[in-house]
């Protein structure tokens, strides 16, 4: 018997399997191929999650530093993908800007029939998405056309240095990287089952991640990192923003960057973004962010028990190190680019094609009504 409830939004209902993650499992919570986020949020860079992610295993050292050398090797981009870039629009926003460079790419750089050089195109966005997003950024704000084949080792180094002009402080580099293998993978989240279902019936690759920027731009999924931003900033202090929020609820208001389809009762994402906010709002002297974004947490607990979940400190956290807002989400691509591509690769390897029932609630048959005897 199907709990009709639960069936809106697919809430609860097993959609496939996965090896790549568990999402708020018994005794388990938030892991990758079996390794807890805290240990990898703590121990590991965000190019061995990759790995990990995208080939199955961590890397010894000869494997990440050749790893490490061959995303370095794939960053550059394409005149023609420059040129596209140049013509998009200023005003566009840049999660579109993605999913046209990602769409573009794939008229370039095609996937092979045999979907053999899949891996490699994984890591071909994984290494490129940064340089598209910067490229485009930089030539509509500053009218530069950058260099985006920088020496820096890291994905976050390379993203900071282009955005800045200089390579990052460590501390800046580790705490976008820190975001980055937080962001990388979360189990069957809309894009990624977005991605799932586009692959599911033999499609490319290009468009499984197209797809995906599609779904992940909305504000209930990785939309929600902007519209915290967005909603933090309309307040001067903490009293403030505790009676805004308070108001909001009354007019039963969402507020972006709380609660989750899986978790009840905490995101373990957050305790880490928010240890990470604290301490660049000490670093840049800024306290006014971070005591607005607890007194929203503390409202949001009080009356509605809801948790902020990974988007919200994530939003101090960019805005901390100069990233202006609109870039926030586009981050999340550069990241989950990871976990879609491993799910890709995943529903490639035991294919079936997606395709689920619907309960029908329309009229019943009727007869067919000739035109002039139409209302
Ligand atoms: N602010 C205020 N109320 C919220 C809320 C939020 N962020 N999230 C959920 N609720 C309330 C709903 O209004 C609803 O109340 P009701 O039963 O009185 O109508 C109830 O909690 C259930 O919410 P619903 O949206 O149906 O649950 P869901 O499982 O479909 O939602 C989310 C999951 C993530 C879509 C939802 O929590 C949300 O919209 N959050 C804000 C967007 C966000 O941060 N997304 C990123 C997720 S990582």
């Amino acid at each position: 018997m199907i709990d009709k409830k639960k069936v809106g939004g697919l809430a609860g209902i097993s959609a496939g399997e996965t090896a790549l993650c568990t999402v708020g499992k018994e005794g388990a919570g938030l892991t990758y191929r079996g390794y807890d986020i805290y240990d990898l949020a703590e121990n590991a860079t965000f190019e061995e999650v990759a790995y990990l992610l995208l080939r199955g295993k961590l890397p010894n050292k000869i494997e990440l530093d050749n790893y490490i050398s061959r995303l370095k090797n794939m960053r550059d981009l394409p005149d023609q993908l420059k040129t596209v870039l140049e013509m998009t629009p200023k005003e566009s926003h840049p999660m579109d800007v993605l999913r046209t460079g990602v769409s573009f790419l794939g008229n370039i750089e095609p996937e092979s029939k045999e979907f053999s050089n899949q891996a490699t195109i994984a890591d071909r966005l994984l290494a490129s998405l940064p340089s598209m997003l910067l490229y485009w950024h930089r030539f509509h704000q500053d009218g530069k056309k950058i260099n985006v084949a920088t020496d820096d080792d890291s994905v976050s180094g390379h993203f900071l240095h282009m955005l800045h002009d200089a390579p990052p402080s460590e501390l800046h580099r580790k705490t976008l990287d820190t975001t980055l293998i937080l962001y990388a993978e979360h189990e069957f989240n809309a894009s990624t089952f977005t991605g799932r279902v586009i692959t599911a019936t033999l499609s490319d690759m290009y468009s499984a991640v197209t797809g995906a920027i599609g779904a992940l731009r909305g504000a209930l999924h990785g939309g929600a990192n902007e519209a915290a931003m967005e909603l933090i900033e309309q307040y001067d202090t903490a009293d403030q923003a505790s009676k805004g929020v308070f108001s909001l609820l009354e007019k039963k208001q969402k507020i972006m960057g709380f609660g989750h389809r899986v978790y009840t009762t905490s995101d373990p994402r957050n305790s880490i973004n928010k240890g990470m906010s604290k301490i660049l709002s000490a670093e840049t002297g800024d306290k006014k962010l971070y005591a607005i974004s607890e007194a929203i947490e503390t409202v949001m607990w009080n009356e509605k028990k809801l948790f902020a979940n990974a988007d919200f400190f994530a939003a101090s956290v960019y805005h901390f190190m100069g990233i202006p807002t609109y870039l926030f989400t586009p981050i999340f691509v550069c990241s989950r680019i990871t976990g879609w591509a491993a799910h890709i690769m995943e529903q490639r390897a035991n294919n079936k094609l997606i395709r689920p029932a619907a309960e029908y609630i329309g009229p019943n048959l009727q007869a067919w009504l000739p035109i002039d005897r139409r209302s």
